[in-house]
């Protein structure tokens, strides 16, 4: 069977906990797409040329623990800007998105860009507050030292840059189903997404 599940949003909204949700529920593959921009940036910080890291990436580069961080999202933001960053990891994602068994992405452009066939495409949401009081939480746990006010700014900025792009912009496609999750808990963001696979699947 194939059948992809699309999940779009922008920072903190609770894509990846949604995602996971849903890969696991239905027993279909999960890929958080952030992580191969946060692993582009990461890797030309050292190595230079984003361009020329985005056509070698390999899977191994998605393992470094320090993907997660402020500092990652924010250099894969930039990285995300540039066309040929974003054109070297597109048939890995199509071809993921495709496979055998069903999958689940989610990022920026998944819905509009890289599977416009998804068979369910969502676009999850919160307020700023909100997104940026969750994102403080975690990383605060990781022992990150930002404040929420900073960690606020910082969404803010990645958004606006995210959004504001030219090519794949940040935005929803119009046949997406939008999920605001500012006042759900997590259990009640998950039963909403697992409600449109199953009305899709049936
Ligand atoms: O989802 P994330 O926070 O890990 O994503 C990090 C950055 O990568 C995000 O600010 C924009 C970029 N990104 C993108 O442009 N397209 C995607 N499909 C996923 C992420």
């Amino acid at each position: 069977m194939i059948f992809t599940v699309a999940i779009d949003g922008p920072a903190a909204a609770g894509k990846g906990t949604v995602s996971r949700a849903v890969a696991e529920r239905f027993g279909f593959a999960h890929l958080d797409t952030g992580l191969l921009y946060r692993a582009v940036g990461a890797k030309s910080g050292a190595e230079g040329d984003p361009v020329a890291v985005a056509r070698r990436l390999e899977p191994a580069d998605l393992d470094r623990d320090d993907l997660r961080t402020a500092g990652a999202g924010q250099a894969a933001s930039r990285v995300a800007a540039i066309p040929e960053v974003r054109e070297a990891l597109v048939a890995f994602q199509r071809l993921f998105a495709r496979r055998e068994g069903g999958a689940v992405l989610d990022g920026r452009d998944i819905g509009t860009v890289i599977c416009p066939e998804a068979e369910v495409k969502l676009f999850v949401t919160a307020s700023d507050e909100v997104r940026a009081r969750r994102r403080w939480i975690e990383l605060s746990g990781k022992g990150d030292t930002l404040t929420e006010a900073e960690v606020l700014a910082d969404l803010r900025a990645r958004d606006r840059r995210d959004a504001e792009r030219a090519v794949a912009p940040l935005k929803p496609a119009d046949d997406a189903v939008l999920l605001d999750t500012s006042e759900l808990t997590i259990e009640a963001a998950i039963a909403r997404a697992v409600a449109e696979v199953e009305a899709r699947m049936s």
